[in-house]
């Protein structure tokens, strides 16, 4: 175990908070590495003994299975409208890191009757809770309904940038209309491809600069990740798990002191009420 897992370790059996925690993955623009993040987060987690599923919710992209090289034949969509099992819809990356893709799961769900889809959701959440320790939401980039709703939500709202004057532009619009939309305060902002630590904190200086100033959304700077030249060729071989990218990841997941986040009221509950409340 590396010393970083250890860390996290310590981090936990501090923590109080139990039940399973919710993290969603998001961004204004695409390409700045949610997809990648997501399954690293995945990675480091259940490499540090918790069970964890990632919901591949980007539809348009929807690339997680692109980057394992495992196909899902089956995905939300099928579970909400009964063609399939949670466990026909769960990939298996290792024995405690599983994936489900959501195809149009979630939009298709609001057009069933209500209780249809407050029923399931609660199927869909209790299947999650006795399984997993951590879901991880990929979401698409933008800002788009469903992922208001699934961010909202979540215990973890993370927002990936890169220093891309438009990212960071975009991100920052991102975390102004959840934090308008919702009750939503604290994100978690993590600045990709960077050449150094230094200019990650300025990506997240300016940002949170902006935040403080027309929002009322507290930043937290749970890390950098560098631009790795390497990363290319392993998502090529679809082996997408980078030693130094993981290096970087397991910084931020200490940061993010999994264990002790304050949970408002249930992810599914919140979901339901949002979908339902439009
Ligand atoms: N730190 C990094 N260094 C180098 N390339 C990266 C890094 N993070 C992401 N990438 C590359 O950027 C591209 C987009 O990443 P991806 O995770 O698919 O983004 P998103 O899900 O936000 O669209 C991928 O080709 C990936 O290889
Ligand atoms: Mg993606």
């Amino acid at each position: 175990m590396s010393l970083n897992q250890q860390a996290i370790h310590l981090k936990r059996k501090e923590g109080t908070a139990g039940g399973t925690k919710y993290i969603a993955v998001a961004s204004g623009k695409g390409g700045v590495g949610k997809t990648i993040l997501s399954l690293s987060f995945g990675k480091g987690l259940s490499d540090t003994g918790k069970k964890v599923l990632i919901i591949d919710a980007d539809l348009g992209l929807s690339n997680v299975h692109l980057m394992l090289g495992i196909t899902p034949r089956k995905n939300l969509a099928h579970f909400f409208f009964g063609d399939a099992t949670f466990d026909d819809i769960t990939v298996k990356i290792n024995e405690r890191f599983a994936f489900i893709s959501s195809g149009n799961g979630i939009y298709e769900l609001v057009k069933l009757p209500k209780e249809q889809i407050v029923n399931l959701i609660r199927r869909l959440q209790e299947l999650a809770e006795e399984n997993y320790d951590y879901v991880i939401f990929d979401t698409p980039p933008g800002i788009h309904e469903d992922t208001v709703a699934v961010v909202s939500s979540a215990d973890f709202p993370v927002i990936v940038t890169t220093p891309e004057p438009t990212a960071v532009a975009d991100a920052y619009a991102l975390i102004k209309i959840i934090n308008r939309e919702s009750e939503v305060k604290d994100f978690f902002l993590v600045v990709n491809k960077v050449e150094s630590d230094k200019e990650g904190r300025k990506v997240y200086e300016s940002i949170r600069l902006l935040a403080e100033r027309y929002t009322s959304a507290q930043l937290n700077h749970v890390g950098s990740i560098k631009y790795r030249k390497t990363l290319i060729r392993k998502i090529i071989e679809q082996d997408p798990f980078d030693k130094g990218f993981m290096d970087d990841v397991y910084n931020i997941l200490s940061n993010m002191n999994l264990e002790v986040a304050p949970r408002r009221r249930s992810f599914w509950e919140s979901i339901v009420s949002r979908l339902l409340g439009r």
